[in-house]
């Protein structure tokens, strides 16, 4: 069979393929948002409206970053936190890039084996739930670094508005329910949680109801007063520490006092003249973003054309092989010797495509590694201000409501990051990611992410600002935008609507989202080899939220005239909101 794809493979592959005229296909999602002057996208419609308040008030993007981080811990309590960590991408009016490291780390007593019994098998569970789950909370330290380095605004009048939403309340609306659905059977199981997150008969909170937080304006009032010494040295880590020990946990009181946000220089490549900046280790994210870019460089997708089996094929190959070095090799830079630079060497991903056959699926075990999951619930979001500074935030406690648990008097949900480790190699967690003893359990190590705070520039100049969660999948859903834009020719509302497809090595099956894939192209790819389904448990395949620079979509930036700033939330969830002024 002479597939387009075994011409194009042969093709020296820095053609100006993007140039080829692409017509939208997706006119089905709406409009993005638009704005001159700045633009919020987040998962909640009252933190992207604190974002663009701040950024009005004369704030920049990162005051409005650390300010919309708070208010996501109020009104967004699935995912937005004080009690986990994140990721923060910074790309300044300047050109100049940082990232700065939030993750939890491990407790000072755990151990490799915490999450095995005598017999060396995984006790189901320990990692996700109550307090042996939890990591040591990295989201105030990050926040208040952001702002002090980088940002401009004070912290009160960073911390007032979510201060305000805690002690005030604010009115629930059905994208708010949603989210909760998921939580309520597990937060029920903790007084503490249920006091916070059910009403007093033990219901669950009904739209156009307020959520009052009592304990966590404390908190937040507490941060606001005191700074970070406030949550990690004061009363606030004093009660996460009791509720810990009381509960079976191991945290103590010196992981809050060690507790150290890193910064790193974020990792860069670039993909058909575009420069991509995105997350280093410990996550992989901005690794395996760019080892895929790398190697699908070398096909012309723009012609090949979105969802086409030859498309998909390239993609789930490039995936494939990625996702065996996520999973093998990467973990804490303090603990692992990361091999960065050889996965983001453009001769390594020639190799990689090298071994890939345009007519046959490759087979997952074959690629395993000598000596060889997340929930959905993480956040990202995407900031831009007046100057052109840019910001990317993807934080989270890991499973929906984190380890499901609040220490009492704190208003803190708590996260299930540890999960995140290998508690056993070779073993799948969460998410279903099969990995090894780089991501081992040690003691201050943080776990591997998957999370990929991703900006983008064109020519020294601000292009796109992208991330999601997803757990394993918030590097694909990342990707798959970024493509959607540069290659499929997408504004940036369709290009994060556009249904998805997923491969992390193992399980060897391409995954995909209802209609994302035509009966004949899942023909052809099942013909070649491919195992195709569509995933049952997952309802949403992330939140992904992003801005696109001088407009809309590539078409739209080539003719000039575009809106300055384009915001697109994720159409797949309901309470989130692109917000411009
Ligand atoms: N817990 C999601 C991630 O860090 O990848």
């Amino acid at each position: 069979m002479q597939t387009r794809f075994t011409t194009v493979v042969s093709f020296t592959v820095s053609l100006a393929l993007s140039t080829i005229p692409i017509t939208t296909a997706f006119a089905a999602s709406p409009e993005p948002a638009k704005a001159e002057h700045g633009m919020v996208v987040s998962a909640q419609h009252l933190a992207s409206q604190v974002g663009v308040d701040v950024l009005k008030n004369g704030g920049n993007a990162v005051d409005a970053a650390v300010a919309v981080g708070y208010a996501l811990a109020v009104v967004y309590p699935t995912a937005g936190n004080v009690g986990g960590g994140g990721f923060m991408t910074i790309r300044l009016k300047d050109g100049k890039t940082t990232f700065l490291d939030f993750r939890e780390r491990a407790p000072l007593a755990s151990t490799k084996t915490m999450y095995l019994d005598d017999k060396s098998n995984i006790v189901k569970g320990l990692s996700l739930d109550g307090y042996l789950a939890v990591g040591v909370p990295g989201s105030v330290a990050g926040f208040e670094l952001a702002r002090e380095k980088y940002g401009t605004k004070k912290r009160e009048e960073l911390l007032g508005p979510a201060i305000r939403l805690a002690r005030d309340g604010f009115e629930l609306v059905q994208g708010d329910i949603n989210s909760f659905k998921a939580g309520n059977k597990r937060l029920a199981k903790d007084p503490a949680a249920a006091a916070i997150f059910l009403k007093p008969d033990g219901k669950p909170y009904a739209v156009g109801e307020t959520l009052v937080q009592t304990d966590l304006a404390a908190t937040l009032s507490g941060i606001s007063d005191k700074g970070t010494d406030s949550f990690y040295k004061g009363a606030t880590a004093d009660a996460i520490v009791k509720a810990s020990q009381d509960k079976g946990g191991i945290l103590a009181k010196q992981d809050f006092e060690q507790y150290k946000v890193r910064e790193l220089e974020p990792v860069k490549c670039n993909y058909r003249g575009y420069d991509i900046v995105s997350s280093p280790p410990p996550s992989s994210g901005g690794v395996i973003i760019c080892e895929i870019l790398n190697v699908l460089e070398g096909y012309p997708l723009s012609y090949l054309g979105y969802g086409s089996a030859e498309t998909v094929h390239a993609m789930v190959e490039a995936m494939r092989y990625a996702y065996v070095d996520r999973n093998s090799a990467l973990g804490d830079p303090d603990f692992v010797d990361n091999p960065v630079s050889k996965l983001l060497d453009k001769a390594y991903a020639k190799e990689i495509r090298e071994k890939i056959s345009p007519f046959k699926a490759g087979v997952s075990k074959e690629l395993m590694p000598k000596g060889l999951g997340e929930s959905h619930e993480t956040t990202h979001y995407s900031i831009i201000d007046d100057e052109g500074n840019a910001v990317a935030v993807t934080y989270t406690l890991n499973g929906s409501f984190g380890a499901g648990v609040v220490a009492p008097g704190t208003g803190v949900l708590l996260n299930n990051e540890m999960d995140d480790f290998t508690s056993k190699p070779g073993v799948p967690n969460l998410y279903g990611l099969v990995q090894g003893e780089a991501n081992a359990i040690a003691p201050k190590k943080t776990p591997l992410s998957s999370m990929s705070p991703t900006i983008i520039s064109k020519d020294g100049k601000p292009f796109m600002v992208i991330g999601s969660p997803g757990g394993s999948r918030i590097i694909t859903i990342t990707l798959e935008a970024i493509l959607n834009v540069i290659d499929h020719g997408m504004n940036i509302q369709e290009a994060i609507d556009a249904p998805r497809i997923h491969h992390q090595w193992l399980p060897d099956k391409v995954y995909m989202e209802p209609y994302a894939l035509s009966a004949d192209t899942r023909k052809v790819l099942s013909d070649m080899g491919h195992t195709v389904q569509i995933d049952k448990d997952w309802s949403i395949w992330g939140q992904a939220a992003g801005i696109l620079v001088g407009g809309a979509s590539l078409s739209d930036i080539e003719r000039g005239g575009g809106a300055r700033y384009n915001g697109a939330i994720d159409s797949r969830a309901s309470s989130g909101e692109a917000k411009g002024y």
